[in-house]
């Protein structure tokens, strides 16, 4: 937000703001629909209309209820979910995701889009994972930045959100996170600060829990000590649907917009409650005229009150294809340790597809970010699209969720907040008769199995447990997949594994047996082609995870040393030991580690030096590709202490950069490093454990 600009607008802002009555200005700073403000029509002054991201943009619901409204225009471009994208490891592709979301809220009339959903992974159990980056701050943020540049070229403002420490769903609208405060600010805050200093997020959304005894909806000491007093942000803050408690708190934080679920608008918090503590002179009025002004300047910044508004388009070719580019480059192939994939299209007449996942649509589930997707292109699909009527695609589904779950409630978020608002979901639990279905599903594919050549099992989770108002009890297959797996490999041992999902899995029982493993995620309405050409070939994965796949959730610190998934306090003990930071530093061995990610080609670090220029540094290293594929690499630069101290992790990712090789060519890099200081090493690698390169040494 350019100063002089922010000058004009605000004073144009205060003028308009002058001229409404008190009634007029407690209607912007509520929802006055469940996703819409009051509009001042004597002024010409619209509603603010929001709508749920992050995959693309929501069903149309009616105004006061929580029923879709059921028209089939609200179909929309279904893209990847933001750990899939994270997993790109590819900032343009961040902001094209983010170009197309914006393209299309505007394209649907909205103003504001509520998201991307920036909070760390503290735990591999947190049902909304698979809605953020990370566990890494660095990457979190470097790929949340143009992500929101690219929405707010629409004329439409990106709604950064869970601000802050939101990383569990059971009791998340009370449970109060304790943390020390160098945690907080070097693993929890700085997606939000980049969010709002690099990437100008037009809005913020305050998360439900409590930290420090406070909602974060009326933190003082998140939302006036650090967001504005020390950040500076001039942005709206809205309140996560729901999380305001108390009427005098939240005036006085610097909470600008109070939105729930209930359909009795006029008894929030920020409505008639409000409106009577100013007539009682309890609360001064200029206290709301603050909000309404930054309500007003937002408007401005879209083009809402003045000059042109981009119109934006929604489902047109170019976001589906965008959404293809997207899944393509989220794709991680764990494991090829025998080189069988990929697969040849050609030799391939026969093949055998085994499990639900290879034929779910995932797009209508999840919770708030759930989709209603012009198409969704299923695994099962991509492969018979891709491999044409000449080969025989068998398909059994080995395995099954419980399918009296299928008609489970649309309406949830009507009651969404009720007992604290989430909680921990046990899926492994199934009566005599669902034992004997899923037996006998299995028993059909192992036989099978038997029967043929190239085998692909296709499995993982779905949104029963990547949910919001869930959390995972932990980390095991659920659906006895990991007994189908055992029983296909011993049956098949050339069974290539595909795992879908928003967060690890247990792979422990039959990894060292599974020669090739991929993972894919909620990779959109494209998913099932990008997943079928990288088992066939023709697309190069470049995939890396974008979190550490632990052999178990008690291997992660937040289960190790904090505690997860309780009730009134979810304690961070682990402090800035998060994710990667506590393995490394504690010598726990994951199963796959942060930053892992193989290709069908390779690539050969040949050299790598420090540089340091105007103040900054970079790495400048050559790589070449010397495979026979084409293929990118991401390059990953660790920066950790020369000499160990207390409280420093013992590798921190502070740069990447993803490149296009040709086969047998050869780049040079110059990749930026932040926080680079002399007592820090430098490492430069493929993976966290495939580091290539320390400052210039091999190794
Ligand atoms: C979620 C938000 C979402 C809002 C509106 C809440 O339950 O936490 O992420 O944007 O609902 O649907």
């Amino acid at each position: 937000m350019p100063d002089k600009n922010n000058m004009e607008m605000r004073k144009e802002a205060e003028e308009l703001m002058r001229q409404l009555t008190l009634d007029e200005k407690i209607g912007m700073i509520h929802g006055a629909e469940l996703f819409r403000t009051a509009p001042v029509e004597r002024l010409g002054i619209p509603a603010l209309t929001m709508s749920d991201g992050p995959m693309g943009v929501r069903q149309e619901f009616e105004p006061a209820s929580w029923k879709s409204v059921g028209n089939h225009d609200d179909y929309v471009t279904y893209l990847p979910c933001n750990s899939a994208l994270a997993a790109t490891w590819n900032r343009e592709l961040a902001r094209l995701t983010g170009e197309v979301l914006g393209a299309e809220a505007r394209g649907r009339g909205k103003d504001v889009i509520l998201g991307p959903g920036v909070n760390i992974k503290r735990s591999p159990l947190c049902g909304r994972n698979f809605e953020y980056f990370s566990e890494d701050p660095f990457l979190t943020k470097e790929m949340a930045v143009p992500y929101i540049q690219g929405v707010q070229k629409w004329d439409v403002a990106a709604c950064v959100k869970h601000f802050a420490a939101n990383n569990q769903e059971t009791q998340r609208l009370w449970v109060d996170v304790k943390i020390d405060e160098k945690a907080l600010r070097e693993i929890y805050l700085p997606a939000f600060y980049d969010a709002v200093k690099k990437g100008d997020s037009y809005t913020i959304m305050g998360a439900y829990n409590k930290i420090y005894g406070e909602h974060c909806c009326e933190s003082d000491f998140l939302l006036n000590q650090i967001l504005r007093k020390e950040w500076g942000y001039e942005g709206v803050v809205i309140s996560d649907w729901g999380g305001v408690h108390d009427t005098a708190k939240a005036a006085n934080s610097e909470l600008d917009i109070e939105m729930s679920v209930t359909d009795h608008f006029d008894e929030y918090y920020m409505a008639e409650p409000l409106k009577k503590l100013v007539e009682e002179g309890k609360i001064s009025e200029k206290v709301i005229d603050e909000k309404v002004i930054r309500i007003l300047m937002l408007m401005k910044r879209l083009h809402m009150l003045n000059g042109e508004r981009k119109s934006g388009a929604y489902n047109t070719p170019k976001h589906r294809q965008a959404a293809l580019d997207v899944a393509r480059e989220s794709v991680v192939l764990l494991k090829n340790s025998k080189g069988r994939l990929p697969l040849s299209p050609e030799n391939t007449k026969e093949i055998l597809v085994i499990g639900e996942n290879a034929d779910l649509m995932h797009a209508l589930g999840g919770g708030s970010a759930e989709i209603k997707a012009l198409y969704e292109i299923t695994p099962l699909m991509g492969i018979k699209m891709l491999l044409g009527g000449n080969a025989k695609v068998t398909y059994v589904k080995g395995y099954c969720q419980d399918p009296r779950e299928e008609d489970k409630d649309r309406n949830w978020q009507a009651d969404s907040l009720e007992n604290g608002g989430g909680e921990v979901e046990c899926v492994n639990q199934a009566d005599e008769a669902l034992t004997l279905y899923r037996r006998l599903l299995r028993e059909e594919a192992v036989m099978k199995a038997k029967k043929f050549d190239q085998v692909i099992f296709i499995g993982g989770l779905n949104h029963e447990q990547d949910c919001e108002g869930n959390d995972r009890a932990d980390m095991k297959l659920p659906y006895e997949q990991d007994q189908l797996i055992e029983e296909l490999l011993e049956a098949n041992p050339d069974t290539v594994v595909v795992m879908a999902g928003g967060s690890p899995v247990e792979m422990g029982r039959w990894i060292d047996r599974a020669d090739s493993v991929i993972w894919s995620w909620y990779a959109g309405m494209e998913g099932g082609r990008a997943l079928a050409e990288v088992l066939f070939g023709r697309t190069n994965p470049s995939g890396k995870l974008p979190e550490s796949f632990y052999k178990t959730h008690t291997d992660c610190s937040a289960h190790a040393w904090g505690n997860f998934a309780e009730k009134e306090t979810a304690d961070y003990a682990e402090g800035v030991f998060v994710g990667y930071r506590y393995l490394e530093s504690y010598h726990v061995e994951p199963e796959f580690c942060f930053g892992h990610g193989l290709s069908y080609t390779s690539f050969e670090y040949e050299s790598a030096e420090l540089i340091k220029e105007d103040g900054r540094a970079y790495v400048e290293c050559q790589i070449a590709n010397t495979g026979k594929m084409d293929g990118k690499e991401t390059v990953q630069i660790y920066l950790g202490p020369k000499e160990q101290k207390e409280g420093e992790p013992v590798r921190q990712l502070k740069g990447f950069e993803k490149v296009l090789l040709k086969s047998g060519e050869k780049k040079r890099l110059r990749i930026g490093i932040e926080d680079y200081s002399e007592n820090r090493n430098v490492w430069v690698g493929s993976s966290l454990k495939d580091l290539r390169m320390c400052t210039g040494r091999k190794g």
